[in-house]
């Protein structure tokens, strides 16, 4: 990666100029700010939210971002948010990789949502999005006002040109563009291809540690924001915003990434998820994959999230005479997984990194038959290492419907139920 400067932490108050004297001192909106430069607050939590909890920052800019002219509604397209075309099955879902695309494709124009629930008008619940791109943005910036969006690379880097600066994430890192925030994609390998979930809820957080303690999982100091870094380029600019589910587009006559100087703890920020202080059982059994667990959106119920992003990285198994990869289970949680490296220890086969699952409440799963098979027959007087694998969920408390594209999509693997079909009846009445 090329040597971009961060700044390291968690819902810190960071400060960031890219002009000396540009951060005014002593005041957020100085009778004038030097340069010339306007002052602007972008509020991501109500004004009341608690103070651990209120994130919003100052921007210092050449022009105030409401210089465009009217949006305009967008024809639909694969991206959306409608996930009420069609009943919700409770079958477990499972998808190839989308192919790369043929014809030129933007981040934008590569996004098809696949699942999700809830929506921007209720403020909770996710969207759940997949990309494949072949070319960056041009002259075009797009804002997401339904919701943050966690980028999880899984082909190719990405370069994120924001109003705050800019963040370079490659397969294995992700980033987070918080709700509002304007930005620009470019590919940096010509291809690309990930995930996206959109958070119509509360704002990911870390989780809180219990007794695990004041360390592990995701530390704050591997959480990294971007320097100011500002465009004062004027042409025929589009700005493409998402606002109540639908696409709507505004001509402008500059770059909105004009932000000369910041401070604030509302930012964008990535993460290199091979960072991740993996816990797991030294004993027998395996906890519950709440030790996986990343970055945490809460509902209002409490103890329950509106949206988890757990990963399953490297780690070893060392408990004994347990069953070692993830065991059967139905959750009241429902799961959309993918796979973003190598392979994944509770699949023989047909989970491919760029893959999909979805495995909803209740809906029974767990390995298939030949991992089932291979675990039961393990020495597990001896460690195994699990290496060369890097998956991941968005993991809700409500249903995650999948849409209408994604059930009719190629990709799609009619015969995933086969999976479970081998597990055979071992059950043997004894003999008197
Ligand atoms: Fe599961």
């Amino acid at each position: 990666m090329s040597a971009l400067s961060y700044q390291s932490g968690f819902g810190n108050e960071f400060a960031s100029e890219a002009l000396a004297g540009a951060l005014p001192e002593g005041r957020n909106s100085p009778q004038r700010v030097a340069h010339g430069l306007y002052a602007e607050q972008l509020s991501g939590t109500a004004f009341t939210a608690p103070r651990h909890a209120n994130r919003r920052s100052w921007l210092y800019r050449i022009r105030p971002a409401a210089g465009h002219e009217p949006f305009a509604l967008q024809p639909r397209t694969a991206f959306h948010n409608d996930f009420d075309d069609v009943a919700t099955t409770p079958n477990t879902l499972r998808w190839d990789p989308l192919p790369l695309p043929t014809a030129p494709t933007d981040f934008i124009e590569g996004l098809t949502t696949f699942a999700g629930n809830g929506g921007a008008a209720a403020q909770s619940g996710i969207g759940i999005h997949l990309y494949a791109a072949n070319r960056s943005m041009q002259n075009r910036f797009f804002y997401d006002a339904d919701g943050e969006l966690l980028i999880v690379p899984q082909l190719g880097r990405l370069r994120l040109a924001t109003e705050f600066g800019v963040l370079e994430i490659e397969p294995q890192e992700i980033a987070v563009i918080p709700r509002g925030v304007r930005f620009r994609v470019e590919l940096l390998d010509g291809t690309a291809r990930g995930y996206v979930a959109e958070n119509f809820g509360a704002l990911l957080r870390l989780p809180d540690l219990g007794p695990i303690g004041s360390n592990g999982l995701a530390n704050p100091r591997d959480f990294l924001a971007p320097v100011a870094a500002y465009e004062d380029i004027d042409g025929d600019i589009e700005l493409l915003a998402k606002f109540q589910g639908r696409l709507w587009s505004a001509k402008t006559d500059h770059s909105p990434l004009d932000v000369v100087a910041w401070h604030g703890n509302y930012v964008p920020y990535k993460y290199d998820l091979r960072r991740f202080n993996t816990i797991g059982s030294i004993s027998y059994d395996h906890p519950d994959p709440s030790i996986f667990l990343v970055l945490h959106s809460p509902s209002d119920m409490p103890g329950t999230s509106n949206m988890d992003f757990v990963i399953f990285p490297p780690r070893w198994l060392v408990a004994e005479n347990t069953f070692r990869p993830p065991w059967f289970h139905r959750n009241i949680a429902s799961e959309f997984m993918g796979l973003i490296h190598g392979a994944y220890d509770a699949k023989a086969g047909g989970f491919v990194p760029g893959g999909a699952s979805l495995h909803n409440s209740m809906t029974a799963h767990g390995p298939d038959a030949a991992s089932f098979e291979k675990a039961s027959a393990a020495d597990t007087s001896r460690p195994d290492h699990v290496v060369d694998t890097m998956a991941f969920m968005f993991e809700t408390r409500a249903v995650i419907r999948p849409t209408r594209q994604a059930l009719e999509s190629p990709q799609w693997q009619h015969d995933y139920y086969r999976c479970w079909q081998g597990l055979t009846k071992h059950f043997r009445h004894p003999q008197n």
